[in-house]
């Protein structure tokens, strides 16, 4: 029977557009969902956005705009990497859609319905982390700040609670019977040491927050972000919905992909609320390790975050893919160097991979006509090689030790190059020409080749497809099959071509600057860090033209109470005195801004910040976060068309 195989990234938040630790989850779940797919595995693959919560809500008043204005603009950075990283998700979930909704509401629904006492009403008070939207222990607060540096307050809130408590047993009893429940297995003991401690009952409903979905019967409270987040994993296969087909097919063959960072919310929480609603577990939860960048945490706050669009631009897709998969350890941390990428590249692609394949496709081309030799050869020593090395290729595949599948490939690439040197082709073609020994030691190094493409296919999917072309093969037949000796066709063309991983010159790339030395690289071209996407999506003259841009006067000015940031002002636009709120109190103070003119958007959907609601936006620059507003000519009449 078909297995099935359900693979879940974690949804990313959009309070800011994707770095490489993200992409490093998603071309994660790819390679396993390709390696699944063509082993004949029914798979389905999600990946999406988390599009809720106070996260969202705080970074989209800090522009001025709506959150859900804020995730329309970042899920669409999303969309454009998932397709430049070339992932073959085959879903893509935002918690803002309807069928998310439903999947939520569903849930709570069951779990009421099956055990009324599960959910109550109470009150709450604790250290509350906005940045982790989550309450933190006592003993974890230091100064005002959590372990990781963020900041918390003290919060008091009569909220819908979850009985947690009640869990406790029942979950370490499913650890104790799914040893595999939790991958890798140092996380399950942290899991497990955590629960025994004794759960607490969750908060599962804020009276903060005012971006989410509404408890049911409520209408100031949001569900729990978490709570909200982890169900996009069922709603996003139709639970709750008439058409459910995706979730009775898909679950619970599922397997969530996280970072270590959300291991608890995916292996307590996340367990606890699906047996309170009688919902069947997912099969695995596995949590991979971060990204660091000089041996620290990537944030935004540090300023060292690693966005992929040069590395793509410059090296490929399928570069940074390798370059993720081979140097990190499954499970592990691990530094980001531009300079580990470069000799990666140059010593694994350009001359490992992409050099043994020019020189053997160049020998068949040269030797054979521009074809496969047409001698096939059932016994020599590179197919042994391979025999022994596509298992453990295999094995290491299901362990998801993918360092290890990648050097078992790279350990069939060293003994082709080690036959071409003993065998000496040229040599034999001068001597007797194209003879039959020759076509078996060239078509032997063709077909060891073509083994070696498709044990990487997974993780570059491109170039194997266009490696496979020029060996002569089918560029399509990577699935389990293909991975045996003797399918290389004979007679059939090769293709010469420029190498596919063109060599770098690693020293010119960096700026002369010596790959030993310490610290960054100077200056350009690299500049991985913080680098803006490439050739955002363009809007055509009629888009622009909807935006309704005029010339405002400010009639009055006053701060807003309680926030650093806002001001809140009466401009009058031509037509009519409307209120705006922005965040421009770090720089300008209320005085100065009466009577002064400003360019705003008027047609702008209102949006309510700090319980203010504002018709519309002021247009100002930003410099390093810091606004700079726009300049008008005083004698401009307010209400002028800027275009
Ligand atoms: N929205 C939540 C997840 C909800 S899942 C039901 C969230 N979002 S996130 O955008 O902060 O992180 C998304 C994923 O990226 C998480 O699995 C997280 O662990 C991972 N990473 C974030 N930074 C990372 C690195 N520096 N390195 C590797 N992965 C990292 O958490």
């Amino acid at each position: 029977m078909t297995q099935k195989f359900y693979i879940t990234t974690a949804i990313h938040y959009v309070n800011d557009d994707p770095h490489i630790g993200h992409m490093y989850e998603n071309i994660v779940a790819d390679v396993m969902a390709r390696h699944r797919r063509r082993m004949g595995d029914a798979v389905w693959f999600l990946t999406g956005v988390d599009e809720h919560g106070q996260k969202i809500e705080r970074a989209a008043a800090k522009e001025g705009i709506l959150p859900i204005e804020l995730a329309d603009r970042v899920v669409k950075t999303h969309h454009e990497l998932d397709r430049l990283l070339n992932l073959s998700n085959d879903d893509f979930i935002r918690t803002t859609e309807a069928r998310h909704r439903i999947g939520v509401l569903e849930l709570i629904r069951r779990i009421q319905e099956r055990l009324p006492d599960d959910i109550y009403l109470g009150e709450h008070s604790g250290w509350y982390c906005q940045s982790e939207e989550t309450f933190i222990p006592e003993n974890q607060i230091r100064e005002g700040r959590d372990q990781d540096g963020h900041a918390v307050e003290w919060t008091t809130e009569r909220n819908y609670f979850f009985r947690l408590s009640r869990f406790t047993q029942p979950l370490l009893e499913h650890y104790r019977k799914n040893p595999g429940f939790i991958f890798p297995p140092t996380r399950m003991n942290e899991v497990v040491s955590f629960v025994e401690q004794g759960l607490k009952d969750l908060s599962i409903s804020r009276t903060s927050i005012k971006w989410g979905i509404p408890f049911p019967g409520t209408t100031d409270h949001v569900i729990y972000v978490w709570m909200d987040a982890l169900t996009n994993y069922i709603s996003a296969l139709g639970f709750g919905s008439a058409d459910d087909e995706k979730f009775r097919k898909y679950w619970p063959a599922a397997q969530h992909l996280i970072g270590k960072d959300i291991v608890r919310f995916h292996t307590v929480y996340w367990p606890a609320f699906l047996m309170a609603a009688g919902v069947e577990l997912p099969k695995r939860v596995i949590g991979h390790g971060f990204w660091l960048r000089d041996q620290q945490k990537i944030s935004k706050s540090l300023g060292n975050v690693v966005r992929p669009y040069n590395i793509i631009h410059d090296f490929g897709t399928d570069a940074l893919r390798y370059y993720v998969m081979r140097e990190m350890v499954f499970g592990q941390d691990q530094d980001y160097s531009d300079e580990s990428l470069l000799v990666r590249y140059n010593a694994d692609l350009a001359n490992d991979l992409g050099n043994t394949l020019s020189r053997a496709v160049k020998m068949s081309d040269q030797y054979f006509d521009g074809k496969t030799p047409p001698v096939p050869c059932f016994d020599n020593e590179l197919m042994r090689t391979a025999q022994l090395i596509v298992p453990e290729y295999l094995r290491a595949m299901d362990e998801l030790a993918f360092q290890r599948a990648l050097e078992s490939a790279w350990k069939l690439l060293v003994a082709i190059n080690g036959y071409i040197v003993s065998r000496e082709p040229w040599k034999k073609f001068k001597e007797s020409g194209a003879d039959e020994t020759l076509s078996r030691i060239i078509w032997n190094c063709l077909e060891a080749l073509r083994i070696v493409w498709v044990m990487v296919a997974p993780f570059m999917p491109a170039s194997t497809e266009e490696a496979l072309k020029r060996l002569g093969s089918d560029p399509k037949a990577i699935d389990a099959k293909s991975l045996e000796w003797g399918k290389l066709p004979n007679g059939v063309p090769v293709h010469v071509a420029d190498p596919i991983f063109p060599r770098i010159d690693i020293e010119a790339y960096l700026g002369g600057k010596k790959m030993s030395e310490p610290g960054p690289p100077a200056g350009p071209p690299m500049e991985t860090t913080q680098a803006a996407p490439p050739d955002l999506a363009r809007v055509s003259i009629d888009q622009f033209m909807e935006i309704d841009l005029r010339v405002a006067e400010i009639r009055a000015a006053e701060r807003v109470e309680k926030s650093k940031k806002l001001i809140k002002m009466s401009v009058f636009d031509g037509e009519r005195e409307r209120t705006l709120v922005a965040g421009i109190a770090t720089k300008y103070t209320p005085e100065e801004l009466v009577g002064r003119k400003v360019v705003i958007v008027a047609n702008l959907q209102p949006a309510k910040l700090m319980g203010i609601e504002s018709n519309g936006m002021v247009l100002a620059a930003s410099i390093n976060g810091e606004p700079s507003l726009l300049a008008v000519d005083p004698s401009v009449p307010a209400g002028t068309k800027v275009k």
